[in-house]
């Protein structure tokens, strides 16, 4: 193997352009690609910047030179020296940044070699996430996924610039800490100095922030890993990022305008993209009856609609079940889609069962006239009622309305979720447009029929709004809060509120939680005691600077912006984590599990 010893790099390959013709440059890197032409052969050298075409001719160099340059094979690190030439016309590569040049190499260094990776390092490759995560080293190099981790790095410097302009400090804040109820699962690390006794990783600085305000930091911000021992999906990851904030003396408006502006420069700076503040506002529950969800995709209309006053009464007992049960029936008009397969319409009724859904009736405004219309409930209705629902709805000939009934919530999720996946179905997501808002007036606490009590819809220190307080024992439900959250393309990617700074006020939250006395003295006494102290109002947010990121850089999952990120199942099977231990670590910790070992399976089974 050589070294790179008196050959110092001068330049990046990504970099060279025109204007370097004639320059002789050192450059470094891996091998892409090459291709042997005979007495010529190209390689496509990488590094970080980018790709640049390498030429080696047999003709003008030193025969070894060439005979090294016919050994190497994808992912050799080399160092080369060469001058740079312009590609004649015919041999410009408009696809490549580099294109117009190429580098006519005078000196070649091998300074590794590479076994054949499990897949091509390019843009665009068709493999099994497993397999690029098991590499993921080899996956990382891949130009597109290159881009993700600089675009990260570049948001994060954005992020501290413009925190430290606007006055605020950088504090890190614990990562054993004390397990407290509500929010998530915790994971939990047991204390050998304390058997017995375990922290639990934060799921985020939330207290933390809080006791700084009180500590009198004013204005703090952190880039802070939280975790989380949830179900995982494309947006979600057990352990993630987030840009934390929290300041004192503040309102609602203070904290959203100022996250607008740091929105607005991450996007106009990094991506060239304008973004218009104020950025609009809706009101969760607004938000919940036209698009059934939180987080609303506003890059396309179809909005659900409430039928419930021209079906009632009738003998289609599926409506009337559901209305005489405070229920409701909506629908969502698929423009121009009546004549749908009837088999794409059977597969939806099971896809909206995912959603809860008992079930799903359409209407198919086929043609003109009565008879022309097909629906499942339509010999339960007359011809009137079907052209009110038409004018109510504002469909037109040709436009199928799907229909679902159900309670609120349950219409809402599941007809919300169908709103998307036919706005998908149908091509009406412009991938390029970019719809932020603000969701306000968030509901205090939501219901869990699992654990049939209420639980916090934000987290339990969120400040109910001023004149809902009486309601907060005698009826939750109707409780609102100083919560926001701020949505991009239908994800949630910043949520927060104001906060709650007095004493009493949070005890009675916690009692509206079902939380007693004792439990909230044991889980949060030393929240309650500096609450004794003098705590300043304030509030904060925190952005899921994951999520941002995936946005920013239109990848489909937060995996693409994270540099090692887990499975679905949390593990990372490049490292194999978590993976069983020495029983003697075990011992140390006071810990006994009670899964088998493999040999205590096997002693078993014999
Ligand atoms: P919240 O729980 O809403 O608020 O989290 C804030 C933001 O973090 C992101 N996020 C996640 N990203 C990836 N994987 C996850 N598992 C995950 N969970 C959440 C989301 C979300 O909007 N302490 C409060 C904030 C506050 O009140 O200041 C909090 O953590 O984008
Ligand atoms: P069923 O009485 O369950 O056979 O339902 C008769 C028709 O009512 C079905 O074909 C569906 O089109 C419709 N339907 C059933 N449940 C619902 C529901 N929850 N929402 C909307 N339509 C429904």
């Amino acid at each position: 193997m050589e070294t790179l010893t008196g050959m110092k790099r001068t330049h990046h390959c990504g970099e060279l352009r025109t204007a370097d013709v004639g320059a002789e440059v050192v450059l470094a890197g891996w091998v892409s690609r090459r291709r042997d032409h005979g007495g010529l052969i190209f390689v496509d050298m990488r590094d970080r910047s980018g790709l640049v075409q390498i030429v080696f001719d047999e003709s003008a160099m030193a025969e070894g030179t060439f005979h090294k340059a016919e050994s190497l094979r994808s992912e050799f690190v080399i160092g080369v020296r060469g001058k740079v030439r312009a590609r004649s016309e015919e041999t410009v590569n408009p696809k490549m940044d580099t294109g117009e040049i190429e580098v006519v190499c005078n000196e070649l260094r091998i300074l590794n070699t590479s076994k054949t990776p499990p897949f091509y390092i390019q843009d665009g490759v068709k493999v099994d996430e497993m397999t690029r995560l098991k590499y993921r080293y080899l996956d990382l190099r891949r130009p597109e996924l290159q881009k993700c981790i600089q675009l990260r790095h570049k948001v994060t410097m954005l992020m501290r610039k413009y925190f430290d302009e606007h006055g605020f400090l950088e504090i890190e804040t614990p990562m054993l800490c004390k397990s407290t109820p509500e929010g998530a699962r915790d994971f939990l690390v047991p204390s050998r100095l304390n058997p017995g006794e375990f922290y639990a990783l934060p799921q985020s600085p939330q207290i933390f922030k809080q006791l700084l305000q009180v500590a009198g930091m004013e204005k703090y911000f952190q880039i802070a890993r939280c975790f989380r021992d949830e179900d995982l999906r494309a947006d979600r990851q057990p352990e993630f990022t987030q840009l934390d904030v929290e300041m004192s003396f503040v309102d609602e408006k203070d904290i959203q305008t100022l996250l607008e502006g740091l929105i607005k420069e991450l996007f106009e700076k990094l991506l060239g993209r304008e973004v218009q503040i104020p950025m609009r506002r809706m009101t969760w529950d607004e938000a919940m009856r036209r698009f059934g969800s939180d987080k609303p995709d506003l890059r396309f209309g179809m909005e659900l609609q409430d039928i419930s006053e021209y079906v009632k009464g009738s003998d289609f007992k599926v409506f009337n079940s559901v209305l005489e049960h405070g229920g409701q029936v909506k629908v969502i008009n698929v423009e121009g889609y009546a004549d749908i397969p009837r088999r794409e319409l059977d597969g939806l009724v099971e896809w909206v069962k995912n959603y809860g859904a008992k079930g799903l009736a359409w209407i198919q405004y086929a043609g003109d006239d009565f008879d022309s219309i097909k629906s499942p409930f339509k010999k339960f209705y007359d011809a009137e009622t079907f052209q009110k629902i038409k004018e109510a709805t504002g469909a037109k000939t040709g436009d199928l309305l799907l229909v679902i009934a159900d309670k609120p919530l349950v219409v809402a999720q599941a007809l919300g979720q169908l709103r998307l996946e036919m706005g998908r179905r149908r091509g009406l997501i412009d991938p390029d447009k970019l719809e932020f808002l603000w969701i306000v007036d968030f509901p205090m606490f939501e219901y869990s029929e699992e654990e049939k009590r209420w639980k916090a819809m934000h987290h339990p220190f969120t400040a109910p709004r001023d004149e809902d307080i009486p309601y907060l024992m005698s009826d939750p439900g109707r409780v609102k809060a100083k919560a926001y959250d701020m949505v991009l393309n239908g994800v949630e990617i910043g949520g927060g509120s104001l906060r709650i700074y007095n004493r009493e006020l949070q005890l009675k939250v916690f009692e509206a939680l079902g939380l007693s006395d004792e439990v909230a003295k044991e889980r949060f006494g030393f929240m309650m005691r500096a609450f004794e102290y003098g705590t300043p109002p304030h509030g904060g947010i925190a952005f899921g600077l994951d999520r941002l990121i995936m946005l920013m850089a239109k990848r489909p999952s937060i995996r693409d912006v994270i540099a090692f990120p887990k499975t679905q199942s949390a593990s990372d099977v490049m490292s194999e984590a978590p993976s069983p231990v020495d029983p003697k670590q075990l011992r140390d910790l006071y810990i006994r599990t009670t899964v088998k070992s493999k040999e205590e399976k096997e002693q078993e089974n014999k």
